[in-house]
């Protein structure tokens, strides 16, 4: 569970984590008049959501008028498609430099990490991607609750010696260092976030803060969420993309497994996934990387995860195929339905009623490869082989196997073998 950055923010203090000082969120321009602010004041917008400064949501206000006006601009504007409810009015604080601390889990080996940078700010990412070097990563095997002393030393030091004539600010930075892991230990955190802390003359202040709840451990965090007058569990929102919007809209799961700025390679083959399950649409992204690894120079791509639910109902498979047809980064699309409480027989339907809307309208087509075995095959089959009778055009790219003969990875290998050579491609 997310919290906003006023939450996160309290929560900091109480750990004494320092932070600017907080005059109070509002919710109308009429609740400025009601706060006492010792101007310059930042207003920022409080949405669950990252990149808010490059939104153009956070600005800085010198005056009552000015701060209105800023509020005004705020309060219409829609971040990452989350409108600006209620805003945050901080003292804003003179920057010398900002530095990112973050405490996290690595995925991979479920070990806790703490990322440091002497590059913080609104572009940590791209930081982050162009030159790494530039960011510090420990992992802190075992499950300490406090982070050993060597460790917060040892990444101040090295974030100091970036900082040319701030060695004064070694110890300090240790210690938000030490409280900001402590922090992430004591609430059960997935994600314990400072971006920027900002070197001023006073020393350090937590000009952001990003606390993201683990949702299983809630219930261990009764004393929090009372200090922060959370009385329901906060519905998780994230961060979608265009397709997971859509998707959502059409009524089935779906995460895009690239990102939305990725510039298509080439070189490589994009394959859309339409799997029967859950469990099956993970499995096909294993395969298809595998097989791309083993037997294609590891030139493929699976593009995402999605899942039908169980009993889909004809347009929800019929608008799944079309999410992956309209994505211009997709290049060929495999589909399994290995029916069970699913009907074979609306999947095909489903799938046709996309290939031929399309194919009438002019719109993208790509081949797809697929099997599909299980509930209503027999009807299944004989609605699909009368689709390829009359409309051979519309379906020339499409090869569906019927029935068990063929196991998915070879029809896999196959699709895939067929979109390289198609392409002039070594195999
Ligand atoms: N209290 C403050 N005083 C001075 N500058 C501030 C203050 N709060 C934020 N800023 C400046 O505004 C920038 C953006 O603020 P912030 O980090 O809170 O938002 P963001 O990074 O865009 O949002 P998010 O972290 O959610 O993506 C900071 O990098 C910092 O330069
Ligand atoms: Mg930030």
């Amino acid at each position: 569970m997310k919290l906003y950055e006023y939450e996160a923010k309290k929560v900091f203090d109480r750990m004494k984590i320092p932070i600017p000082k907080q005059y109070g969120v509002i919710h109308s321009l009429k609740d400025l008049d009601k706060l006492n602010i010792d101007f310059p004041v930042m207003l920022k917008s409080m949405v669950l959501s990252g990149g808010r400064g490059k939104a153009g949501g956070i600005k800085k206000a010198n005056d009552l008028h000015e701060a209105k006006k800023l509020s005004e601009e705020l309060f219409k504007l829609k971040i990452k498609g989350f409108p600006v409810e209620s805003v945050l009015a901080e003292k804003a604080v003179d920057e010398i430099s900002a530095l990112y601390i973050g405490v996290t889990m690595d995925p991979a080996d479920f070990n806790n990490v703490v990322i440091a940078s002497s590059k913080g700010g609104v572009d940590i990412e791209t930081v982050a991607s162009k030159t790494p070097d530039a960011i510090l990563k420990k992992e802190i095997p075992g499950n300490d609750k406090t982070l050993p002393k060597k460790i917060a030393e040892d990444l101040s030091t090295k974030l100091v010696k970036n900082l040319s004539g701030k060695k004064s600010l070694q110890k300090e930075i240790e210690d938000v260092i030490s409280k900001l892991y402590e922090t992430y230990q004591k609430f059960d955190a997935r994600l314990c976030e400072i971006n920027p802390l900002i070197i001023t003359s006073k020393g350090l202040v937590a000009a952001d803060a990003k606390l993201v709840l683990d949702d299983n451990s809630l219930y261990r965090q009764v004393e929090l969420l009372e200090m922060l007058g959370i009385k329901e569990k906060r519905h998780d929102v994230s961060e979608r993309t265009k397709n997971e919007l859509k998707a959502q809209t059409s009524g089935f799961p779906y995460v895009d497994l690239l990102t939305e700025d990725h510039i298509k390679d080439k070189k490589k083959l994009y394959v859309g996934l339409v799997p029967g399950g859950a469990g099956y649409g993970i499995f096909s992204i294993d395969e298809v990387k595998t097989i791309g690894k083993r037997y294609f120079q590891d030139r493929v791509i699976p593009i995402n995860f999605m899942d039908s639910g169980g009993g889909p109902p004809q347009n929800r498979v019929a608008d799944m195929f079309h999410l992956l047809m309209d994505n211009e980064t997709v290049d060929i699309i495999i589909t399994s339905r290995f029916g069970g409480i699913s009907s074979c027989d609306v999947f095909i339907r489903g799938m046709v009623q996309a290939i031929l809307d399309r194919f009438e309208s002019k719109r993208r087509m790509i081949p797809i490869y697929g099997r599909m075995v299980g509930t209503d095959l027999p009807s299944a089959r004989a609605f699909l082989e009368k689709t390829y009778a009359e409309n051979p055009e519309a379906m020339k790219n499409v090869k569906i196997v019927v029935g068990n003969q063929k196991i998915m990875a070879d029809v896999i290998r196959e699709g895939i073998k067929e979109a390289f050579e198609s392409r002039g491609w070594k195999v």
